[in-house]
């Protein structure tokens, strides 16, 4: 982040304490919580371990911690789907709404718990007949329909860990995780729908299939059906509602070890390759359910929306399993905000009165531009909690967020965390913490974060450093999959002995933590981590290109755009064509969450006499500062020439 903007976020002195009403009905209002589970975390975790889930066998142990492998909850045996449907349906939830669905083009369906209850089991009959077994690694690429939840459910009732990819990104993104997992069942839909036009799901996925081998066979929902047609591949490809008209109606749920594999969901790291995170049953489960029930407040008549997709762990911990554990009503909708109009989001809330909203800062900045008379056309009024994700909220987003859609009566829950903590981890609990616009404020009781300089020790209040975190916590990643050496090397080498975010962060005078960014190679665009390096291997994967240099810079409304300065072959026309061509190779390699904002052609790139490119200086020049520190450059002038070139072709 910018010093501009950390100026900024220093003068911010609005201070937000819930109201009285609020802090009465509230889950959690005792602030000494904080207190209890500080003195004994191991403790407080086993305590809402034991009251918030069902499980077939206790555990023998709370925590064995051999740094930086955590293992919690030894021994106890539990089944996440089972936590999530089967103990709701024993009791009056059992006709009460999990999901209520909206497809963009504005159908709509609601499932009961028991509904379910009995998706559920038809379909986890179906990967066992599909030769799915306890272990097997099932992919799941498909829209935001019932249906991709009813498959996590379904795997997770088996003890098969699902890796859903997010149906944005493009078929080689989708090969290579399919590869890496080692898939032996994907599921997938026709396509979905996203403002108006078909995502081409199946048909993408039959292109990653030429290069996944390890698929035997690929189950197919039928989302846009009519005149829509899609290849289908005797022996190999099978349509969901062919296979779920014979279906068993029951399937019991495998008791898993506490320590077994729930999930692996693929994030980009600060290297090419994406990272497969891991997250185990029990752990997690205790994780996400108890920050669901106290960050969101979340009660039997709520009625809560996450905008996020499923694709993303927002969408694991916060549409899934947080909530549905929780017996929660949960809407989910297909499509984008501005489809047909600008206020579809609005429309949906008043449609189904909804109590809580939990969304992205880059949302809310797309709102403030689009103005406020779209949210203002309808009636907000069952709104009393909001919620932010994904990356910093800036303080005016967050009052905006707060008067035009809180109807300045909401308290606003601004949580830090990411794939591989599972849960939530700075936030303020919204009966107890007063909150101020751009800070997540304290850390959830029982997580234990630092700010530490350089050299490891910690720093003063309002100076930044480095975000870690120094003890475990039960929803921690176990690791990455099929790559040890990496977990230890991200995460875990740069201090000894403690969990390292590649966050950086500022504590205030009142121990408020305020995030200011990334501080390695990943960026965060929409709310989306992307990493440069992965942009730079796609773009070099362009025969005009020799060489690729990708930087995150500020942008309005993404929070960070991407701009790629980019060596051109000899023999090649380093022009608008090559541009816009270059964009859609990024497109076709990554997805279009990852086409970059600008191109920008040069003739060399900034590198210290030992060959690194100085990324620092890229973003100077992007962001038109003036240019730091040099000395270290192999020959200083190329970045001269570069700043005058970067000013010349800016728009
Ligand atoms: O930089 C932080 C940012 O998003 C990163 C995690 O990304 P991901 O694993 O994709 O998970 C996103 C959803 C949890 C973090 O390292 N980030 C996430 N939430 C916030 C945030 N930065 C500031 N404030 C937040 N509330």
């Amino acid at each position: 982040m910018q010093t501009a903007a950390i100026d900024a976020l220093l003068q911010e002195t609005r201070v937000f304490p819930p109201s009285e009403a609020f802090v009465k009905q509230a889950n959690i209002n005792d602030p000494t919580i904080y207190e209890r589970a500080a003195q004994d975390f191991e403790g407080f975790w086993a305590h809402y371990a034991e009251t918030m889930l069902e499980w077939f066998e206790k555990w023998h142990t709370v925590l064995e911690w051999n740094p930086p492998y955590a293992k919690w909850f030894l021994g106890g045996k539990l089944n996440a789907c089972y936590n999530c449907v089967d103990r709701h349906v024993r009791t009056w939830r059992k006709n009460k709404a999990a999901l209520i669905w909206e497809g963009e083009p504005g159908d709509e369906r609601v499932l009961t718990y028991g509904d379910l209850y009995r998706e559920v089991q038809k379909f986890a009959n179906v990967l066992k007949s599909l030769g799915v077994q306890k272990g097997d690694r099932v992919c799941i690429y498909m829209p935001l329909v019932p249906e991709v939840i009813i498959a996590m459910l379904a795997c997770a009732r088996i003890g098969a860990p699902h890796s859903v990819v997010f149906g944005g990104f493009s078929a080689e993104a989708l090969a290579d995780r399919i590869n890496d997992a080692q898939a032996k069942v994907l599921v997938t839909a026709d396509g979905g729908w996203r403002r108006g036009n078909i995502v081409p799901l199946k048909h993408n996925a039959d292109e990653a299939l030429r290069h996944a081998p390890s698929v035997q066979k690929v189950v197919v929902f039928k989302r846009i059906g009519g005149d829509y047609t899609v290849t289908m591949q005797e022996g190999r490809d099978y349509w969901w509602h062919d296979l779920m008209k014979d279906a068993p109606l029951t399937c019991p749920a495998e008791p898993m070890d506490s320590e077994d594999l729930l999930y692996i969901l693929y994030t980009s790291g600060s290297t090419g390759k994406p990272k497969g995170i891991m997250h185990t049953t029990g752990g997690y489960m205790v994780g996400v359910t108890l920050t669901a029930k106290w960050v969101f407040d979340l009660k039997d008549e709520d009625v809560y929306w996450c905008t996020a997709d499923v694709g993303w762990v927002t969408g694991h911990s916060y549409i899934v399993y947080g909530p549905l554990s929780n017996g929660a009503t949960c809407v989910i909708y297909e499509g984008a905000p501005d489809y047909p109009d600008r206020d579809r989001f609005w429309a949906i809330v008043e449609k189904y009165r909804v109590t809580i909203m939990y969304t992205a800062p880059t949302a809310i900045r797309a709102f403030m531009k689009w103005g406020e008379q779209y949210p203002r056309k309808h009636d907000l009024s069952s709104l009393r909690l909001l919620g932010s994700v994904g990356e910093p909220i800036n303080p005016e987003a967050w009052m905006w967020y707060h008067e035009h859609i809180g109807g300045g009566r909401c308290p606003i829950v601004d949580t830090w965390w990411q794939t591989e903590t599972g849960a939530i981890m700075i936030t303020p609990l919204p009966g107890i913490v007063a909150t101020k616009p751009g800070s997540a404020t304290k850390p959830f009781p029982g997580i234990f974060p630092a700010i530490l300089n350089d050299q490891g020790q910690p720093v003063g209040v309002n100076q930044g450093g480095y975000l870690v975190i120094t003890k475990p916590w039960p929803s921690m990643t176990r690791g990455l999959w099929g790559d040890p050496e990496r977990f230890v090397q991200t995460y875990w080498s740069k201090f000894e002995g403690v969990y390292f975010t590649g966050d950086g962060a500022r504590l205030d005078e009142d121990g408020y933590y305020w995030l200011l960014g990334r501080v390695d190679d990943v960026i965060n665009v929409s709310g989306h981590r992307l990493s440069t390096m992965e942009i730079e291997s796609a773009l070099v994967d362009h025969p005009a290109v020799a060489e690729a240099a990708v930087i995150g810079v500020h942008h309005e409304i993404k929070g960070q755009g991407i701009a790629a300065f980019v060596i051109v072959k000899e023999g090649y026309q380093a022009d608008g064509g090559l541009q816009e061509e270059l964009k859609q190779h990024v497109v076709k390699k990554i997805g279009a969450i990852a086409r970059p904002d600008q191109i920008i052609f040069t003739a060399e790139l900034p590198k210290t006499r030992s060959g690194k490119i100085m990324r620092r200086l890229l973003r100077d020049i992007a962001e038109g500062r003036a240019l730091g520190d040099t000395t270290t450059l192999a020959d200083p002038s190329v970045v001269q020439a570069l700043k005058e070139k970067y000013e010349g072709q800016e728009e």
